[in-house]
């Protein structure tokens, strides 16, 4: 009999955004006639900018011509896409990444959860707590049984008492998954902060996993954008950037890697090794390339008329998380995030179970959001809302809990 690989049994049932799903799917379907206001899931809700929508016509049309037709794509993207995020996310800001240390690939999500392939089983993982359960998740389904029970990966906790920054591990990690700003916390690790992990895993000859995804938040000076403006970090460090959150392209997917050239480690046999070289041979190997059409989708945003478009939608966001934020506090509960993120962090106001409290709001209020113990064991008690619905919609969610008597 064929045998299977054992590590999914491991992991939670379903994904988490999947229990949520189906916890809405049920209610509706006991109350069709309730107005669900959905803060749960990071999905974005307006739709394309224009400029996205016209070059998404335009190289679609070019693929209706012989002549202007494309089939497989470059490894690592199209010299136009690429040339465009070397300029803009990096060059502009002071920051030398040159197009072969970037890699266009379909979501952050797959990139976070693929890199596990290029890296030793024996590695100890550092993974924040409470955390986008991508990144554990993608370790747990491939670390063997014994590994995890060895405690090869080391939890560490984020909460108010620490500003929802990891603190330094006491014992040694090799791999340590940061992102900020943060999912779910919405909160931010300003620029000394990640110098001193920067400084840490240069010591250490540690790998940090820099997910960026959510960078176009950052409304504050001294919270960096990249973690490539920490000198030394691009010896220690892999960024994930995604147009999903900023440009709205969750349904679309786009996203980019940069691995940088002097990012190296020794093997076994005592050579060192370049992960830009591994990343491509993975990606060479198991992946043919995010659609031309949507590379020219994603090029848009780069256009002068893209950038004002973006940042149009992100500022609408932010007027959201700023109707949640404040709304929240007026009725006296304890909020983080939401200043440079789309995402409020709340304090149960009633419960420690995050789940209790998941039922209450959504049969009480007919609101979605997401328990926090579904990012993990420090999650519990806390409640993440999502800034990604409508004026209307946000605003109407904050009325109904103003009027809530819990
Ligand atoms: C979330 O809600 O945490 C996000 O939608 C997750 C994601 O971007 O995959």
């Amino acid at each position: 009999m064929f045998t299977i690989n054992e590590n999914f049994l491991r992991l939670n049932e379903n994904y988490l955004f999947t229990t949520v799903a189906e916890k809405i799917k049920q209610f509706s379907s006991e109350h069709p006639d309730a107005n669900i206001i959905r803060l749960g899931i990071g999905d974005v809700t307006l739709p394309l900018p224009p400029a996205v929508i016209k070059a998404l016509h335009k190289a679609v049309d070019e693929m209706a011509v012989k002549e202007t037709f494309r089939g497989y794509g470059p490894e690592r993207g199209y010299d136009f896409l690429l040339e465009k995020i070397a300029e803009n996310d990096y060059r502009a800001h002071g920051i030398d990444i040159s197009t072969d240390e970037i890699f266009v690939s379909d979501g952050a999500k797959s990139d976070t959860g693929n890199i596990v392939d290029i890296l030793g089983e024996n590695n100890m993982v550092g993974i924040t707590d409470p955390v986008y359960p991508v990144y554990l998740d993608s370790n747990i389904m491939r670390i063997k049984e014994r590994s995890i029970t060895n405690s090869k990966i080391v939890f560490l906790p984020c909460h108010p008492e620490n500003n929802f920054l990891p603190e330094i591990p006491k014992k040694r990690v090799d791999v340590i998954y940061l992102c900020y700003p943060n999912n779910p916390t919405g909160t931010v690790m300003k620029r000394e902060e990640l110098k001193r992990w920067v400084i840490y895993a240069l010591e250490n000859k540690s790998l940090i996993l820099f997910d960026a995804a959510y960078e176009a938040y950052v409304t504050e000076d001294d919270v960096p954008h990249s973690i490539f403006e920490i000198e030394g970090a691009k010896s220690c460090a892999i960024e994930f950037r995604s147009y999903s959150k900023n440009a709205g392209f969750t349904g679309l997917r786009c996203s980019y890697t940069v691995v940088p050239k002097e990012l190296k480690t020794k093997a076994s046999n005592g050579t060192y090794v370049s992960l830009n070289q591994l990343w491509l041979r993975r990606q060479s190997t198991k992946f043919n390339g995010t659609a031309y059409i949507i590379q020219r989708a994603a090029e848009a945003v780069y256009s002068p008329e893209g950038k004002e478009e973006v940042k149009g939608l992100v500022n609408y966001y932010l007027e959201n998380a700023k109707t949640i934020r404040e709304g929240l506090q007026e009725k006296g509960w304890t909020v983080y995030g939401g200043v440079n993120s789309p995402y409020i962090w709340l304090k149960c106001p009633d419960t420690n179970d995050s789940w209790q409290f998941f039922d209450r709001l959504l049969n009480e209020r007919h609101i979605v959001g997401t328990p926090g113990v579904g990012f993990g064991p420090s999650g519990e008690g806390y409640f993440r809302l999502t800034a990604f619905n409508s004026h209307e919609k946000t605003r109407e969610a904050i009325e109904r809990i103003k009027k809530w008597e819990i």
